[in-house]
This record gives C-alpha cells, sequence and structure tokens, in this order.
C-alpha cells in the first residue's frame, strides 16, 4: 500500500498521473495536486481508474502540509515548476514524508542552476528519516543513471562525458517550446558552462556548437549549454575529466529566439506597463503555444544520451548510451508528446524506487548516488528502453 500525492497537473504531470495510474501494485492510492483545479480534473477523467484531485498553491508551505496530511501521503512527486522545490521539501519535513522532483531550485528573480539550497537540506532530510531524490526526470535523471551504470558496468574508469540532447520533434509551429516555456527559455539564454580538470569554464550562450550523428534521428548540430546535472555528476564520477552538455535547435528556434532577446522579450527583470508591472517573459509565456497543446501535432523522435570516453580492461572505449522516444506513440500512450514522456516516466520510475524500498534511505540524493540496476530494468519495462553503441576510441564524433 502507498499514497502519492503529484503536485503539478501539466505536460509532465499529465504523464506522471498517467503511469502511477497503471501500476496500482506500487501507487495504490493517488491524488493529483494543482493550482488550476480543472488541469488536474481533465487529467483524473483520462486516466486508468480512479484519483483523487485537490487545489494546491504549492508556494503556500501550511496548505501543502495540511493536503499531505489529509490525504496520508508517504510520498511526494513535485512536477510544478523549480520555483516551489524548496516550499515543498519544506512541507515534506513538516509532514513527515518523502520527496522527489525533476528539476532544481531556481529562485523566480534569478536564473541560476545551483544544487546548493537543496543540498544544504541533507541534515534536516537525514535525521527526519527521510528522503529526498533530485533530478528524476530524463535529463537530469535518465543521463545521471546511465553514467552510473557506465561507472558500475562498462569502464574502470570514465574520463570524459559529453550529454547530448536532441528532440528532432516537429510541432508545425514557427515558435514553441516542448516544456514551460519560462524555465526552458531561462535554461537556453543562460551562459554555456562546461567542467574541465577540476574547473568551471563559462562560454557565451549558443556560441560554441558541433554537429553529431544521433540514432535513427540522423546528423544535428547541438549547442553547448550548462545543465544542473554537470554539478552532481561533476562530483560524484571518479577519475572523470572533462563533463559537458548539449542540445540541439533548429534554425527557425534559434532566430526567432535571437529576435526575441533583442527585444527584451526574454527579460526577467519587472518593466512598467500601462501602470503595471510584467515581467516580459512570463507575458511571452502567455503567447506562446502550451506545450501540452502539442502533443497531437508533434511527429519525429527525441534522441538523448551520454557519449562515455574512458578506459576497460587497460583499453580505451568510447559508447553512447542512449534512448530514443517517438512522439506521436508517446501521445498514443498518455496525449502527451515526447518531452513530457520522458520526463513523467523517470519520476514515475524513481518514486517506483523509493516507495518499494530499493533506493529508500535517509537523507538528500542525486540520482547517480543509487543503484542503477533497477531503475534501469524499469526504463526498459515502462517505456523508455536504451541501447549501447560501441565507436572506435579515437573517432571523432564530435564534428565542428
Ligand atoms: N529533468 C527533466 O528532464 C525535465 C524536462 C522537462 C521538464 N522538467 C521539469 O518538469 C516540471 C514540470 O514541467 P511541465 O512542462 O509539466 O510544466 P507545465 O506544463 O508548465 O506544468 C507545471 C504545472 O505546475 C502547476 N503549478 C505552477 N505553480 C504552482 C504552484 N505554486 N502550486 C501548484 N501548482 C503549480 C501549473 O499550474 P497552472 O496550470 O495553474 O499554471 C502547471 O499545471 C518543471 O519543473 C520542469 O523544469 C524536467
Amino acid at each position: 500500500m502507498s499514497r502519492v500525492l503529484i503536485i503539478g497537473a501539466g505536460g509532465v504531470g499529465r504523464v506522471v498521473a498517467h503511469k502511477c495510474a497503471a501500476l496500482r501494485e506500487v501507487f495504490t492510492d493517488i491524488c493529483l495536486a494543482s493550482r488550476t483545479l480543472s488541469k488536474a480534473q481533465q487529467i483524473a477523467s483520462e486516466v486508468k481508474g480512479e484519483i483523487e484531485i485537490a487545489q494546491l498553491d504549492a508556494d503556500r508551505v501550511s496548505d501543502t502540509v495540511a493536503l499531505i496530511r489529509s490525504f496520508n501521503a508517504d510520498l511526494v512527486i513535485h512536477v510544478a515548476l523549480p520555483y516551489q522545490d524548496l516550499a515543498i521539501m519544506d512541507a515534506c519535513l513538516e509532514a513527515g514524508v518523502d520527496y522527489l522532483d525533476t528539476a532544481n531550485y531556481e529562485p523566480p528573480d534569478q536564473a541560476r542552476f545551483e544544487y546548493r539550497w537543496q543540498w544544504d537540506y541533507q541534515q534536516r532530510f537525514q535525521s527526519a528519516g527521510l528522503m529526498a531524490l533530485l533530478g528524476s526526470g530524463f535529463d537530469p535523471g535518465v543521463t545521471n543513471v546511465f553514467c552510473a551504470y557506465a561507472q558500475k558496468h562498462l569502464f574502470d574508469e570514465i574520463h570524459e562525458v559529453d550529454i547530448l540532447d536532441c528532440n528532432a520533434g516537429d510541432h508545425g509551429h514557427p515558435f514553441a517550446t516542448n516544456f514551460n516555456p519560462e524555465i526552458n527559455i531561462r535554461e537556453v539564454t543562460a551562459p554555456g558552462r562546461y567542467w574541465e580538470q577540476g574547473q568551471w569554464k563559462q562560454t557565451e550562450p549558443l556560441s560554441v556548437s558541433r554537429e553529431f550523428d544521433f540514432p535513427e534521428v540522423g546528423l544535428r548540430r547541438a549547442y553547448l549549454m550548462y545543465h544542473e546535472e554537470l554539478e552532481s555528476l561533476s562530483l560524484h564520477l571518479k577519475g572523470l575529466k572533462r563533463i559537458r552538455f548539449w542540445m540541439t535547435f533548429g534554425e527557425a528556434y534559434l532566430n526567432h529566439l535571437k529576435v526575441l532577446e533583442n527585444v527584451g522579450m526574454t527579460g526577467i527583470e519587472p518593466v512598467s506597463f500601462q501602470g503595471q508591472e510584467i515581467i516580459p517573459l512570463q507575458f511571452l509565456k502567455v503567447l506562446l503555444p502550451d506545450p501540452a497543446s502539442l502533443g497531437p501535432r508533434t511527429q519525429g523522435q527525441t534522441c538523448i544520451g551520454c557519449l562515455i570516453h574512458g578506459v576497460k580492461e587497460g583499453k580505451p572505449r568510447r559508447i553512447f548510451l542512449y534512448n530514443v522516444c517517438d512522439h506521436q506513440s508517446c501521445y498514443q500512450e498518455v496525449k502527451s508528446q515526447a518531452v513530457s514522456y520522458t520526463t513523467g516516466v523517470p519520476a514515475m520510475i524513481g518514486a517506483k524506487q523509493i516507495l518499494t524500498g530499493q533506493w529508500r534511505q535517509p537523507g538528500v540524493f542525486n540520482m547517480e548516488q543509487c543503484d542503477p540496476d533497477p531503475f534501469m530494468n524499469d526504463l526498459n519495462h515502462f517505456g523508455l528502453p536504451w541501447q549501447i553503441k560501441e565507436f572506435g576510441a579515437d573517432e571523432e564524433l564530435l564534428q565542428h
């Protein structure tokens, strides 16, 4: 018997609700809570069997504590926005339940991606005997588990990791983002950053790019970006010399983004408009297509994986450990496109590891700190099968 409270009825929340509702031997009772009740209602009407719903503003810690207690939850799966991470962690501590999220905390007024704020909860979760599992989406999430699996089974030493994220889906809009536009644009317009020989190196936003031949998708140009899993993986992978993150973008996306940036529409500082303060990026979010509406119209695939270079039994080895996911197959299964699907499925699988005791331990953890094996098995069972492609150790795979 386990009772799970899902917070956030957006694109990712829909997938988590569908997947948990289809696995009642683990998730016996489910409550989906969100700011807008009608969105939770819609999802509840689609999923298998009955789930409860509730209206909740998760910025209000006492409201979240009251809901956790009245529903008698064992675990909170937080798939609202990164702004709520700390408030929901506080509520979990007060109510005495485990916590899981898919994105690290961001203060609303600064686009900074750091685990520091959440790692600071280590002592409190440990002494309460509770677990907080951070970043159980795809990237972060599956990419961290891929690295842990490679470290455990495929390499004696890992020297270089390049995380490559390609969404080759076409939604037919001139410009749209596949997950929350505000979070997505904040991430993409931030300076690039990677870790090499113990040091962080910074690059201008989207100024460094390489081409990579993605399995089943083909040659795509990927841009160096900072991504939160670099922070934890650079600490937890032994012998690592360099780790970088790359994401592909089409020309139309980049051109629109440049124009929007140039005219100030991606700013997060308030501006005065007709006697009212507005934040340009929040206004832009209202104008852009709702990511949830992209599901029925997105065709094509995503391919996300880790290109890993290291040593096995004294010989150099280079592999790409990856998953390919098809937008239309996801839509047929859970009424969402692949970007929400590849995030929601790992959130459900991470929750399963906690609730079945496979991963449960007191403290705050990143995914690579847990045993990758049960999670990797579950990826194959629950819709995100992975594959390994071997390359010659000297092949130049990231072309200028
Ligand atoms: N790790 C990964 O691979 C990965 C990939 C993609 C996304 N993510 C993360 O997944 C999360 C969800 O993304 P998404 O695309 O599903 O976003 P979304 O479609 O915008 O959904 C967010 C949902 O949270 C609700 N919400 C916002 N603030 C709330 C509050 N204070 N209290 C209660 N509910 C609140 C929203 O309510 P309203 O409907 O009222 O606005 C919305 O339903 C984000 O944190 C994102 O960064 C992670």
